[in-house]
Parts: structure tokens; C-alpha cells; sequence
């Protein structure tokens, strides 16, 4: 069985997320993603969500390509998660290109391009401006 992982935080799920999912479980059987906690978004990453991990993971594993949702604790675990998971593939939208490199010695590693003009940011941000209109 061909095992893929991906990284994220998946905050508001949308379609460039599902987009990204699918390329990823297509590359093999069993699609693993590891989702950033809350700790590790507001400590490391300085992103504070919208949905807490729980509600976060749920939505994550009612998607049909998603097999597995494991916490990402910390960006140092990516080699250990390879190993312990037996992970053939580790994939990443394109604003990682690169970044991720050091996997290779360890599996395959591809990166997809990113799926145009959306993001979370930009829905958090064009809600705000909603709400702002609306005062
Ligand atoms: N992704 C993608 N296309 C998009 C948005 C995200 O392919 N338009 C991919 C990212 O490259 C990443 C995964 O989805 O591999 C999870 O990305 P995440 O950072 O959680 O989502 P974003 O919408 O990029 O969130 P933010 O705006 O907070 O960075």
C-alpha cells in the first residue's frame, strides 16, 4: 500500500483545500494528514483559527480522500512521521516548494500548484469587510 502525508491547518475547509486532498490521495492508497494543533498554530505559526483542531479534524475526516488525521505538533516531527507511518510520498501546495526538500532522502516529495484566489485569509478577510459594511 502506497501511504502519502500532508501538512496544514485547514481552517475553514474550502475547495483549494479539497482541490490539494485529492491530487495528494491520488499519488496512492492511503492519504495521512497531519494537522497543525491550536498550540502549535498559535505558538508557531502565529495563525489563530476560526475552528478549534476537534472541529477542524472532523470536517477533515469526513472528507472521502482523507484516510488518517494525526496532530502536527511541531515542524521537527516530518522525518519521524515518515518513518513511523512508512510513508512512500509527502506532498505540499507550492507555497512550500522547496522548503521540504530534506524529505527526499527519507521519500518522494511533490509539491501542487496551489489552487487560485482562495484561502482562508482571504475568507477571514473578506467576512471582515462584511461585517465592517454592515456596522
Ligand atoms: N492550498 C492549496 N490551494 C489553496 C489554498 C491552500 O493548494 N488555494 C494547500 C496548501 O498549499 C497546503 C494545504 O492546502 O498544502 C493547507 O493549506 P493551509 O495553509 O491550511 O490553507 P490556506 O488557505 O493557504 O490558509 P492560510 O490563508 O491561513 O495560509
Amino acid at each position: 500500500m502506497k501511504k502519502v502525508i500532508t501538512y496544514g491547518t485547514y481552517d475553514l475547509l474550502h475547495y483549494g483545500h479539497i482541490n490539494l486532498l485529492r491530487r495528494a490521495k491520488a499519488l496512492g492508497d492511503y492519504l495521512i494528514v497531519a494537522l497543525s494543533t491550536d498550540e502549535f498554530n498559535s505558538e508557531k505559526k502565529g495563525k489563530k483559527c476560526y475552528f478549534s483542531y476537534e472541529q477542524r479534524k472532523q470536517l477533515l475526516e469526513a472528507v472521502r480522500y482523507v484516510d488518517l488525521v494525526i496532530p502536527e505538533n511541531d515542524w521537527d516531527q516530518k522525518i519521524n512521521d515518515v518513518q513511523e507511518f512508512k510513508v512512500d510520498v509527502f506532498a505540499m501546495g507550492s507555497d512550500w516548494e522547496g522548503k521540504f526538500d530534506f524529505l527526499k532522502d527519507y521519500c518522494e516529495v511533490v509539491y501542487f500548484p496551489r489552487t487560485p484566489e482562495i484561502s482562508t485569509t482571504q475568507i477571514k478577510q473578506q467576512l471582515g469587510n462584511k461585517e465592517q459594511s454592515n456596522d
